[in-house]
């Protein structure tokens, strides 16, 4: 696996590859990789024949006050988990080469209307950030197919709008969310948890288990939602937000039958997030 840190040398190498004719699978990441990043590159590996990972932690996607310089910055790990997976290209550029210009006076994409409410409620402009990111890393690799996991469900919502948009050239693939045994979603920011808060966490998702049961078997939503707030604050949880959507994010209605469960909540400092689709009767 190359590791490439600057713009010239990416485009030269993908530049090679499409000669050949090389189909170009990307998955981008902040880093800190664990399994779900993992099943990302196992996805790509089987999508394309070059698979280009990028690591950076982009400061325009994070909010005064959220944890820029806490985020975990673990290179080396991260480099021998993508050799080891599968991963041809490893872009991993310093800020300066992606925004040389300061922050404020970068252009921006903005995906309206799917980027308002839920986490874009508690974290404005975040998705502002991710989205001029992910357009940019779309021009500079150019990929034939993308991979993004499914725990940043609004996330995957918001990239695939502006794919559809822009007529952005890429297949958007979304990979379902990877769990630890005990059902926490896997996240870079779980090791901000102590041992007590690790012990709560699983309860968000044995929470959205138990409220997807209930919808499923035909239970009032609101009464739902509001026993699923009851019970995460009982675990110690402080929740941002707990919701009902359609698939597509859109308020359900009574012709709603694909529908997703979302959750972020906080343990002390730590924010966590997962989601759960379902069924909704008739
Ligand atoms: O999901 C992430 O790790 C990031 O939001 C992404 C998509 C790599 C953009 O910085």
């Amino acid at each position: 696996m190359r590791t490439l840190r600057e713009i010239p040398p990416l485009r030269e190498a993908l530049n090679e590859c499409r000669r050949r004719g090389q189909r170009v699978a990307l998955v981008p990441t902040m880093g800190n990789l664990h399994d779900g990043h993992l099943a990302l590159v196992a996805q790509a590996r089987r999508r394309g024949d070059v698979v280009v990972a990028t690591i950076f932690v982009n400061p325009l996607q994070f909010g005064a006050g959220e944890d820029l310089d806490a985020y975990p910055r673990t290179l080396a790990e991260d480099q021998a988990q993508l050799e080891a997976a599968g991963c041809d290209l490893l872009f991993a550029p310093a800020t300066t080469a992606v925004y040389p210009r300061s922050l404020a006076a970068q252009t921006r994409v903005c995906v309206p209307e799917v980027s308002e409410g839920l986490c874009g409620g508690d974290r404005p402009g975040h998705f502002d950030g991710v989205a001029t990111i992910v357009t940019m890393l779309f021009h500079l690799v150019q990929p034939d197919v993308a991979c993004f996991g499914e725990k940043d469900y609004q996330q995957l919502a918001v990239i695939r709008r502006l794919v559809a948009d822009l007529h952005v050239p890429v297949e958007i693939v979304g990979v379902p969310i990877v769990r630890a045994a005990d059902g926490l979603a896997l996240s870079s920011r779980n090791g901000y948890l102590d041992a007590a808060q690790r012990a709560t966490a699983p309860a968000l998702y044995r929470t959205l288990c138990t409220l997807r049961d209930a919808l499923e078997a035909g239970a009032d939503s609101d009464d739902t939602l509001a026993d699923g707030l009851a019970r995460l604050r009982e675990a110690g949880f402080a929740p941002d937000y707990l919701e009902l959507r359609t698939a597509d994010l859109e308020p359900v209605t009574a012709n709603t039958r694909d529908a997703v469960l979302l959750a972020a909540a906080r343990l002390g400092p730590t924010r966590l997030i997962d989601n759960l689709s379902l069924t909704l009767p008739r």
